[in-house]
Formats: C-alpha cells, sequence, structure tokens
C-alpha cells in the first residue's frame, strides 16, 4: 500500500516491520477526534490562504462524509472501517480522503505532522472521556450516598488492624468511600485542565513557515486556553497522560480497597452482606458456590493500571527532545486504563446496587467485642480520672471479661464498682453499644447526628462539582 513518506525508498519495508510498527489497532479509536481536527485544519488553511476557498471547502466536505461514513458502519454493528494495513489512523483517513478527492487531499497536510495532530486527537478524546468518567465516578458516589442514608442508625464494628476497635454505623463506614471518589472527582477536573492547551501547528517539532492561525484552530477546536507556548515540548509532552494514569491509579486502588472490603463481608465467617446473583459467580466443580470475580477482578485489574501509570513515565524518561516513536506506545497505556477504570466504576455501582446488607450479622458481630471500652475508660475521665490511668483501669476490666468469658455491656454495675469507686450506677447507660454510636457527636465522626450533617455535605459536595 501506498505510504504517506514512500518516495524517499527504494525497497519495500518489510512486512514484520509494518506489523510492527503499526499503531492502527490501538489508535482507530481516535478516528472521530481526528477527521474534527482535519476539518479544522483545512478551514484554517483556506481562512490563511494557503488554500483557496474551494479548496478548503472541499476538503471539509469529503471529511464530514468520512466521518459519516464511519458512523454509518458504527450503527450497522460493522466496526471501525480502516484497512487494516494503513499504519495509524491519520494514515487511514488521508487514503480515504484521497480516494474521494483524489491529489487535493494531499494539501491537508500543509503545515502539519502527525507528531502534533497525534497530540491533539489525545487531548481531544481525553476530554470526551474525562467528563464521561466523573459522571461515571458521580454515579457510583449517589449509589453510596443513598446507601448511606438508609444506614446512619445501622450498627457494625469499626476496625483498626481488622480487629473490632469502636462502633461506627453503616452510613459512616460508605460515606468514607464517597469522599474518596469526590477526591478522585475533583482530580480528574484538574488533569482536564492540562487538556485546555491546543498542540495543532506544533508541526513536526518547528512550527511552520505557513502563516498558521494557531489562535483560530484552538478556538475552533473548544481548546479554552488557546495553543501550547513551545512546539518542541508540544509534540513530545505526555504529562497530561501520565497525570490521568494517575488519577487512574488512585481511583482503582479506592475501589481495590471496597472490593476487598465486599469479599470480606460477603464470607460466611463476616456475612456482613450478600451480593446479588446478577454481579457473581458459580464453580464449576462445588455447586454450593457463590463467588465474588466482579470484586477480585477489579482488586486484581488494578496491578494492570498501575502497570500502565509506571509504564508511560518509564517510556518518558529518557527520551530526548522532540518526538521519537517510543510516544507510539502511549495509547496503549492509556487506553487500556481507561478502559479498565471506567468499566471498574460501573460495575462497582452495579455491586453496590445488587447488595443485601444484614444488619443482624453486624450487630451480632459486636455482641462483646469489646469496642465499647475506649467509652468505659471516657468514662472514668469525665469523673476526673486521667486517661492513662483510665485505660488502664478499663484494660483490667477487659482482662477480667476475657476470663470470665463476659462481654462488657454485660457487667452489672456492682462487678465494676469492685474495679474503681467512680464506677456510679449511670456507667450502665453508657455501655451498650448504641449507645457509643450517640456518643460520637464530633464533626465528621461516627455519631448519627453528624453523619447526618455529612450527608448533607455530601449532597452540596456532589452539586458544587457538578454545578
Ligand atoms: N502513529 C504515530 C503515533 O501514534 C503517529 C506519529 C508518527 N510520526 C512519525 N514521525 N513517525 O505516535
Amino acid at each position: 500500500m501506498a505510504k504517506l513518506w514512500g518516495a524517499r525508498f527504494s525497497k519495500e519495508t518489510l512486512q514484520e516491520v509494518e506489523l510492527f510498527t503499526s499503531s492502527l489497532a490501538l489508535d482507530q479509536r481516535l478516528w472521530s477526534v481526528d477527521i474534527q481536527g482535519s476539518i479544522v485544519h483545512a478551514k484554517m488553511l483556506s481562512r490563511q490562504g494557503v488554500l483557496t476557498e474551494v479548496e478548503g471547502e472541499q476538503l471539509v466536505q469529503a471529511l464530514q462524509e468520512i466521518h459519516s461514513e464511519f458512523e454509518v458502519s458504527l450503527k450497522k454493528g460493522l466496526g471501525i472501517p480502516v484497512d487494516p494495513r494503513s499504519e495509524d489512523i491519520h494514515s487511514d483517513i488521508e487514503k480515504k480522503l484521497f480516494e474521494k478527492i483524489g491529489q487535493l487531499a494531499g494539501k491537508l497536510h500543509t503545515g502539519r505532522s502527525r507528531n502534533d495532530q497525534v497530540a491533539t486527537d489525545i487531548k481531544l478524546y481525553l476530554k470526551k472521556e474525562l467528563n464521561l468518567f466523573i459522571e461515571e465516578i458521580a454515579e457510583l458516589q449517589k449509589q453510596f450516598l443513598s446507601e448511606a442514608e438508609l444506614s446512619t442508625e445501622v450498627l457494625l464494628p469499626g476496625f483498626t488492624h481488622m480487629q473490632p476497635a469502636q462502633p461506627v454505623s453503616l452510613a459512616h463506614h460508605l460515606l468514607a468511600y464517597f469522599w474518596m471518589f469526590q477526591r478522585d472527582k475533583e482530580k480528574t477536573f484538574d488533569a482536564l485542565k492540562r487538556l485546555e492547551k491546543c498542540p495543532l501547528g506544533a508541526a513536526a517539532l518547528a512550527g511552520s513557515r505557513f502563516p498558521l492561525d494557531r489562535h483560530f484552530t484552538a478556538k475552533e477546536l473548544n481548546f479554552s486556553q488557546g495553543p501550547t507556548e513551545n512546539s518542541m515540548d508540544t509534540v513530545s509532552d505526555r504529562d497530561f497522560a501520565v497525570e490521568f494514569l494517575s488519577v487512574a491509579a488512585t481511583v482503582m486502588m479506592h475501589l481495590s480497597r471496597f472490593s476487598e472490603e465486599l469479599i470480606l463481608w460477603s464470607t460466611p465467617a463476616f456475612s456482613f452482606l450478600e451480593l446479588g446473583d446478577e454481579v457473581t459467580t458459580g464453580s464449576s466443580i462445588m455447586p454450593q458456590k457463590k463467588n465474588p470475580d466482579v470484586a477480585e477482578l477489579i482488586r486484581g485489574r488494578v496491578g494492570l493500571v498501575y502497570g500502565d501509570l509506571i509504564g508511560l513515565l518509564t517510556t518518558l524518561k529518557g527520551l530526548p527532545l522532540s518526538y521519537n516513536r517510543d510516544l507510539q506506545e502511549d495509547k496503549s497505556y492509556l487506553f487500556r486504563t481507561l478502559d479498565t477504570v471506567r468499566a471498574s466504576v460501573n460495575l462497582m455501582r452495579l455491586m453496590l446496587e445488587s447488595v443485601r446488607w444484614n444488619h443482624d450479622k453486624m450487630s451480632l458481630a459486636l455482641r462483646g467485642d469489646f469496642s465499647n471500652a475506649t467509652d468505659l475508660a471516657d468514662f472514668l475521665v469525665g469523673k476526673g480520672m486521667s486517661f492513662r490511668q483510665a485505660h488502664e483501669v478499663v484494660g483490667e476490666v477487659v482482662q477480667y471479661c476475657l476470663r470470665h468469658k463476659r462481654a462488657l455491656e454485660d457487667m452489672t454495675g456492682e462487678e465494676l464498682l469492685s474495679f474503681n469507686p467512680l464506677f456510679t450506677e449511670e456507667v450502665l447507660t453508657i455501655l451498650p453499644h448504641q449507645a457509643v454510636l450517640q456518643a460520637r457527636k464530633t464533626v465528621g465522626g461516627a455519631g448519627p447526628t453528624v453523619v447526618k450533617e455529612q450527608i448533607e455535605s455530601a449532597k452540596l459536595a456532589l452539586k458544587t462539582l457538578h454545578g
């Protein structure tokens, strides 16, 4: 097949080389933004008198036709209509243009290189995708929020070191994830800012001798911060991709942490929840099994996303200015991560929607778990004892309970009194886990009154970021 650059060569490229260098499989998804960029470039060239008005119009029209043809093929379920022998999506579209309008197609590339073209395409594509991604994270947050609204009074042990620590509400636990995803969303918004300068017009690396109007191009393509400042930086910069990959790595880490809890909490030992049949899988040998494979795969795919982040950083670290073919690999990292993280966010929402919480198991787990011990010490502090001393007294009470197989909440007033005279009758009112939770009133704490305030903050946070 004719190449965009064939004339300088007297021998055919080896097929192995063609296979090795092709990026079509990766970059074909850029077809729409690539055509969009080309349309604006053609308009700009004719506005600037580099092409005649008629040439500009013909190019634009032919490009629009090609765009429609792609759409039709996709709508019919026939996939992206590319020639598998094309080196990349840019060559493929230029070839289609040539088939339509002959030699005029060759004028489109005036003052442009695939180097600034591909950087532009990726930014345009990412902008669209990240806006969708933000919406998807918000949907997941809404699910956490609505589950939380139903469970401000549902108790379960809060853990540190995986040991029961202090009682919390299910709402409080779930809202912890709400805020993680809120930060992720903020970071994604921030990453979008680095996608607002237009690379097109940097050409191969040094700009062009043609009077390109880069401001026009940037404006027409909705780059709100205008053209990039340095053509060499422009064609070799992939910082914006690194930034997204880093956000994605954090999102996956958060999803993985919740996956781990879903897995753990759905074990028979915990039984805090049951995942819906529609999001779980069975075993080919053990008929009783219902496995949390989706959660495990999310946890598993974290490695893939971390790998992509490190992969791109490694690709970039030794690159001299300006464009080097290594940069073509950016798409492999970027698109795999994009697909993985978006699917994971969506699957997590579906999983969460399917959860049946087992409140009884949660409160059963609290029985005799000593997660009310801190409050027993706090009671003594309220009577004037230092916290360190109180810690010691309660430590002895715990040891007594363990020895006599007693739950702390079942201790009688008399028994407690035998440990310290400050244990007056009213101590019995603070010991039930429910009372412990109610007493957590500090801002951001686990008690129902402040969790209700937290829910209001969460609703406001959702609204503020989305306008
Ligand atoms: N497919 C290439 C990429 O994705 C396009 C740029 C090719 N440029 C070049 N000078 N060979 O990076």
